[in-house]
């Protein structure tokens, strides 16, 4: 539980962080990549690119920080994410690096203003916050693992069948497990979260793409949609994947929808 005051200076700082919100997150993603390179992997640079993502990561530490005397309040919103962070792959050892460069990108973009006494309160309430994902993400993994048809880590898929829907931006992946041992449950609202290699691209890409029911033990269906911007493991995915190909796919995450 952090002390009143620290509670004080970050319900204070808040909107100054807000108001700077693009400069900070611009800086801390530059950080986060020269520093770790191989991040770019599990961030997904289409939406780097479009800008529009880029704050998310910033503003759920924001809207956190100002319910952190309460963080049950925003529970919800942590598992929703964690499901994506599990999907994706995101360790606990991932924090203290997301941390510090989130706090120096505050401390270069706010240059004086960011007296140590702020930085101190933004430190600990980060780590606070990064705790309580640390711990739902824990708990997210074993369960992935543990259930029956479950796994650790990616998967082999076998891609048996595509198909274009009525939407020609929209195609349908049915993918059968390369070990052909039995695949876990999953509920209305979840994905299956994709790694792909595209020919020629240095890079891996993660893709979360949506589950569709189908009625057959041992067969998953996904249902892509292109985006409307350029995305290399999108475009990927449609053009290119076919029948005989394999995919990489974590367990199935994503909070179900009929909760
Ligand atoms: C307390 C710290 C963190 C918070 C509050 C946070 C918050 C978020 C939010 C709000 C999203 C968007 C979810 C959506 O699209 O619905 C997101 C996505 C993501 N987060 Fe985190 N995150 C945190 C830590 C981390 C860490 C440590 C990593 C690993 C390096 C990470 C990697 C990602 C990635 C790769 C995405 C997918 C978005 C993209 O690729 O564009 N996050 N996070």
């Amino acid at each position: 539980m952090l002390a009143p005051r620290t509670l004080e200076i970050i319900q204070s700082t808040v909107p100054v962080l807000k108001v700077h919100g693009e400069a900070i997150t611009t800086r801390f993603y530059q950080r986060l990549f020269e520093s770790h390179p191989g991040l770019r992997d599990v961030f997904n640079q289409a939406r780097q690119r479009e800008g529009k993502q880029q704050a998310a990561l910033a503003n759920a530490v924001y809207a956190a920080a100002q319910n952190i005397a309460r963080l049950e309040a925003i529970l919800p919103a942590v598992v929703s994410i964690a499901h994506k962070h599990r999907g994706l792959g995101v360790q606990a050892e991932h924090y203290p690096l997301v941390g510090e460069h989130l706090l120096a990108a505050i401390r270069e973009v706010l240059g004086e203003a960011a007296t140590p006494e702020i930085l101190g309160a933004w430190a600990e309430a980060y780590q606070e916050i990064a705790s309580v994902f640390i711990a739902v993400e824990r708990d997210l993994y074993a369960k992935a693992h543990a259930q029956a048809g479950g796994w650790p880590g990616f998967r082999r898929f076998v891609v048996a069948n595509t198909w274009r829907t009525e939407d020609p931006r929209a195609t349908v992946f049915e993918l059968r497990p390369e070990d052909g041992q039995p695949l876990a449950a999953f509920t209305p609202g979840q994905y299956l979260t994709v790694k792909v290699s595209p020919p020629g691209d240095a890079r891996t890409h993660l893709r979360h793409v949506p589950l569709v029911p189908v009625g057959e033990e041992g067969v998953y269906r996904l249902q892509l949609k292109r985006a409307e911007q350029a995305d290399e493991a999108l475009d990927f995915l449609h053009q290119h994947v076919r029948a005989g190909d394999v995919l990489l796919a974590s367990v199935p995450a994503g909070v179900t929808s009929s909760r």
